[in-house]
C-alpha cells in the first residue's frame, strides 16, 4: 500500500478524530541508513535516521502536520512560530496546504538560505528581528496569548505527538530499539518526542528502550552548563538556542533512559559533517551532525561502548545550508576555458595526442 503520511499511518497513536483534517505531504517513512564505513572504523553498528528526506527537508514536518491539522480542526485562521529556520519552512508549507495564514519571526542573518527561501516561497509573513531565537520565541508566545493565532513551536503538544512517530519508525526499521539514540538538542522538543515515542512503542511491542544521548552545540549548551546562555553562538544555526523550552523534559529523557546530555564544539560538528558526506555519501545539515560528533566523542570517553547498536538522528537536509558546505570544503570549482583539449589534459594530468 502506498504511504500516505503520518496521520494516516499512525492514527491510533495520535490525537486524531473524525473531525481532524487528513493533512499530509506524505511526511515520515524516512530511511534508516546503515553507515558501513563508520561502523567498521568505530567498531559499532551505526545507522542514521535521515530526517532530511521529509517533504520540507527536516524532522519538523512530523510535528507540523499534526499541529497544523489540529489548528485547522479548531477553526484557527493563522499559525505563528519563532524559528531558526526549519520550523518556519515546515509551518509555511503545511499552512499553505491547509489554507492558513502563517506568521514567522526569525533571528536576522542567522537562518540558512535554503530555509528562508522555503518560508518565503510558501507565502508566509516573515519578520526578522535583531535578536536570537529565544527572543523570538518569547514574542510569539505573547502574540499567541493575545490573539487567536495558534502557536506551532514545539511547546504546542501536538508537535511532540507528531515527532514521536520517528521513534516508532526506528523500532520498526531496526526490529527493536537501538542501545543508544543520539540526537541534536536545540529547543529540546525532539529528544522529548523520541523518548515518549520509544516508551509508547515498547509498551505495545516490547521493543526495548534506548539510552537517550542528546548533544547541544558547545556555544549554546544551556542544559549542559545548567544556565541560560544569553548570547548563544554556533555554526549549527538550527540549534543556536540559549534557553530551551523543553529543558526539563530533555533532562527527564536522559535520566529515565540512563543516557545523558553533553555538548560538541563547532570543530567536531563540522568534522562529522564532512566525514559523513565524504565517506558515506549522506549530506545532512551541520546541526544534524551534532549527533554523529557526539557519538564519536562518547566512544572516545568510553561512555558508549564498542559493539553497541547506535542510531544517530540526522534532523535536516544538507541542501538547506549550501554556504556552510562550500565554506567547509574551502575550494571553488576549477575554472577552465571551453576547450576540450585543455579540459581533458587538466583532468588526466597529461597531454593527449
Ligand atoms: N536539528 C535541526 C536541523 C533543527 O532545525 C533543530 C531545531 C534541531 C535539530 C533541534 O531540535 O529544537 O527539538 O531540540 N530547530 C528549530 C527551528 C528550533 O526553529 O527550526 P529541538
Amino acid at each position: 500500500m502506498s504511504w500516505r503520511g503520518l496521520i494516516d499511518h499512525y492514527e491510533s497513536f495520535l490525537p486524531v478524530n473524525s473531525k481532524t483534517p487528513k493533512l499530509s505531504l506524505n511526511e515520515g517513512n524516512t530511511p534508516l541508513i546503515h553507515l558501513e564505513k563508520l561502523s567498521q572504523k568505530w567498531g559499532v553498528d551505526l545507522h542514521v535516521k535521515f530526517e532530511g528526506l521529509n517533504p520540507t527537508g527536516s524532522f519538523k514536518d512530523r510535528g507540523m502536520v499534526m499541529a497544523v491539522a489540529k489548528a485547522k480542526e479548531a477553526g484557527s485562521e493563522a499559525v505563528i512560530c519563532a524559528s531558526t529556520g526549519n520550523t518556519s519552512a515546515a509551518a509555511a508549507a503545511y499552512a499553505a496546504r491547509a489554507g492558513l495564514r502563517c506568521i514567522i519571526i526569525i533571528p536576522e542573518g542567522k537562518i540558512a538560505l535554503g530555509k528562508l527561501s522555503q518560508a518565503m516561497i510558501h507565502g508566509a509573513e516573515v519578520y526578522a528581528i535583531k535578536g536570537n531565537f529565544d527572543n523570538a520565541l518569547n514574542m510569539v508566545r505573547k502574540l499567541s496569548e493575545q490573539s487567536a493565532m495558534t502557536l506551532v513551536n514545539s511547546v504546542n503538544p501536538y508537535r511532540i505527538d507528531g515527532q514521536k512517530t520517528a521513534a516508532f519508525e526506528v523500532c520498526e526499521q531496526l526490529g527493536h530499539a537501538p542501545d543508544h539514540l543520539a540526537i541534536p538538542v536545540g529547543n529540546a522538543g525532539n529528544i522529548t518526542a523520541y523518548w515518549r515515542g520509544f516508551k509508547e512503542w515498547h509498551e505495545q511491542n516490547q521493543s526495548g528502550l534506548p539510552k537517550m544521548c542528546g548533544f547541544e552545540a558547545s556555544g549554546s549548551a544551556a542544559i549542559v552548563q545548567n544556565q541560560v546562555i544569553e548570547q548563544p553562538e554556533t555554526v549549527a544555526t538550527a540549534i543556536r538556542i540559549g534557553n530551551p523550552a523543553s529543558w526539563s523534559y530533555a533532562i527527564d529523557a536522559a535520566n529515565e533512559s540512563k543516557g545523558f546530555i553533553d555538548d560538541v564544539d563547532d570543530e567536531a560538528i563540522l568534522k562529522a559533517y564532512k566525514e559523513l558526506a565524504q565517506e558515506e555519501g549522506v549530506f545532512a545539515e551541520p546541526a544534524s551532525c551534532a549527533s554523529l560528533a557526539g557519538v564519536k566523542k562518547k566512544l572516545r570517553t568510553g561512555e558508549i561502548k564498542e559493539g553497541s547498536s547506535i542510531v544517530a538522528v540526522l534532523t535536516g537536509n544538507g541542501l538547506k545550508d549550501p554556504d556552510t558546505a562550500i565554506d567547509v570544503v574551502g575550494e571553488k570549482p576549477v575554472s577552465l576555458p571551453n576547450d576540450e583539449k585543455i579540459v581533458i589534459e587538466h583532468i588526466l594530468g597529461q597531454v593527449i595526442e
